[in-house]
């Protein structure tokens, strides 16, 4: 197989009229689509429970994106006896030919790309450029990570050793139990899966209840491109309910996880319970949150660092793992950041993502009720000087907020609050905001404005995160340039869309032959 080199896929735009008009279009037929019936899939069997999740649009409670059947306790078992049946046969796939199946997939999904968008619009309520980032990266990981499997699968450097035939190769683990977040519902779900595919395991893929129809999609799109049935199982349920059983089970050997710190640390807990019958030490793979932040230093052009805090606290509702949701900005510069990151704030309109605005709803209930209770602590914690309530419409639509001058320690600096809620804090020197940066469990993103070379190099080494970006925001890592992890509580940092990130998927085997 002839293979291009990996490129990033680009972004649409969307001030292309012909753009415009192929959303639009796919606005009305997924549309269409809204409120169909979803099977779960084990063996390639589409399984019809009495029990539905059903997904519905944030930013129109009354509108059903699709009903999903639901795993119980006994099909999330066969899920997991079917997916280890049928690892022993996938395992021994070629890995190039494995890797076909995630370039077909891709190209399919690039195709129908406006598709795809449209139902990230609907369902999780990304506007048209957050949802056009998604599915990019979507295509971006399947493109990826095919190419890193047949490098992996092609001769290792090893010392030689004279009259001996060395052999390095990188073998499959077995039954991987994928847990994707419902915020970057297609495209970490899908670079979580199909990571585990093309490395050879087979997958339990259970979808945030939030994001089912987007994930059944790929499923559907996997099937499409004639992946085997039994690769890839695919059972929504509640987390709470089945949960607990597909990370415990002792046929489990891994569990690929990217989501919230409390359920990340559960699952940590539970893989190191060895269980009856269990032979291996479970593997876990898990991205958690992030209190990510932007430094902005005395020598920084405020302009930009006020546009880019903007963008990085707000970017989808401010529900990303990398939101910049804290800056922390020299006070000589404070009060002109601050004055701009105000008015920039408030020119941002709040409505529906079908409407393409800057500020759609947040996910559901539970986030709305969350994120407007760390509203009122940000009241008693800061100044507020943007936002502050909830917005109209008939969904989960809150005001993009800001508090000024806020202790590095409240609350609202502290935890993860993952919706449109920005602390802003002054800080006396460039130092002590690197430090302040720093003071909190997670370690995930960051970014610094400063037109000095020795900050940034200061800041190049005692930032404490995984990902740091210089005079930019702090969102949008791209697959290939930006490999994707935290450290702390932020998780494992396993680098997604990075060099490294399939060895996780992986045990290296050596063969030594003495000719
Ligand atoms: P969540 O932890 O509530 O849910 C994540 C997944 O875990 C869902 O599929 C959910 O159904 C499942 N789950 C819930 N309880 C479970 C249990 N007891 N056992 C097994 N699975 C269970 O997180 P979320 O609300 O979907 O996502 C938001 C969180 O994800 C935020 O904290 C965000 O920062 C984080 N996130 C991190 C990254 C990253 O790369 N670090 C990327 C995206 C999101
Ligand atoms: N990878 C996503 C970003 O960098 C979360 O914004």
């Amino acid at each position: 197989m002839t293979i291009a080199a990996f490129r990033n896929e680009p972004f649409t735009a969307f001030t292309v009229e012909a753009n415009r008009q192929a959303m639009e279009q796919a606005l009305k037929q997924v549309a269409s689509e809204l409120g169909r019936s979803y099977p779960l899939i084990i063996n390639g069997e589409k399984i019809v429970t009495e029990k539905q999740v059903v997904s519905i649009n944030p930013g129109n409670k009354d509108e059903v994106i699709g009903h999903l059947s639901q795993a119980d306790a006994e099909l999330a078992q066969r899920a997991i006896a079917v997916a280890d049946a049928t690892f022993q046969t996938w395992q021994y796939v070629d890995p190039e030919v494995r890797a076909g199946y995630l370039f077909k997939a891709a190209a399919v999904m690039r195709r129908r790309k406006f598709e795809y968008s449209a139902w990230l619009v609907y369902e999780v309520g990304k506007n048209w450029g957050e949802a056009d980032a998604d599915v990019a990266e979507a295509i971006d990981f399947l493109e990826f990570y095919g190419r890193e499997m047949i490098r992996l699968s092609g001769p290792q450097p090893l010392t030689v050793l004279e009259g001996e035939d060395n052999r390095l190769t990188y073998i499959p683990l077995g039954v991987g139990v994928v847990i994707p977040p419902w915020n970057f519902p297609l495209a970490i779900m899908a670079g979580m899966t199909a990571a585990a595919v093309v490395a050879g395991n087979t997958v339990v893929l259970k979808p945030a209840s939030t994001s089912p129809v987007i994930a059944a999609k790929f499923v559907e799109l996997m099937e499409e491109v004639g992946l085997p049935a039994g690769v890839i199982n695919f059972i929504p349920g509640s987390g709470a309910e089945i949960g607990d059983l597909i990370v415990d089970h002792p046929r489990t050997r891994f569990v690929s996880f990217t989501g919230s710190r409390d359920v990340g640390l559960r699952i940590n807990e539970r893989i190191s319970r060895t269980q009856p019958g269990q032979i291996w030490i479970k593997r876990l793979i898990a991205e958690m949150g992030g209190k990510d932040g932007i430094v902005v230093d005395n020598s920084a052009p405020v302009e930009e660092a006020a546009t880019a805090i903007v963008q990085s606290a707000f970017g989808f509702q401010g529900q990303k793992c990398s939101a910049g949701s804290r800056a922390i900005i020299h006070a000589d510069v404070y009060d002109a950041v601050v004055e701009l990151v105000i008015e920039k704030t408030k020119a941002l309109t709040v409505g529906t993502a079908v409407e393409n605005v800057a500020i759609g709803p947040v996910i559901d209930q539970n986030a709305y009720e969350k994120i407007l209770q760390y509203v009122e602590i940000g009241k008693a914690e800061g100044r507020l000087v943007a936002g502050g309530s909830i917005a109209e419409g008939n969904g989960y639509y809150i005001q993009p907020t800001v508090f000024a001058d806020v202790a590095p320690r409240a609350r609202i600096m502290q935890e993860e609050i993952f919706g449109p809620v920005l602390a802003l804090c002054k800080a006396d020197s460039f130092e002590e905001a690197i430090a302040i940066f720093n003071d909190t469990e997670y370690g995930l993103t960051g970014a610094v404005f400063s037109a000095k070379r020795e900050h940034l190099e200061y800041a190049r080494e005692r930032m404490h995160c995984g990902n740091l970006y210089f005079n930019r925001k702090c969102t949008g890592a791209l697959v290939g340039v930006h490999p994707f992890g935290g450290f702390n509580m932020s998780g494992t940092d396993s680098k997604a869309g990075g060099k490294d990130y399939l060895l996780l998927f992986t045990q290296a085997k050596l063969v030594s032959e003495k000719y």
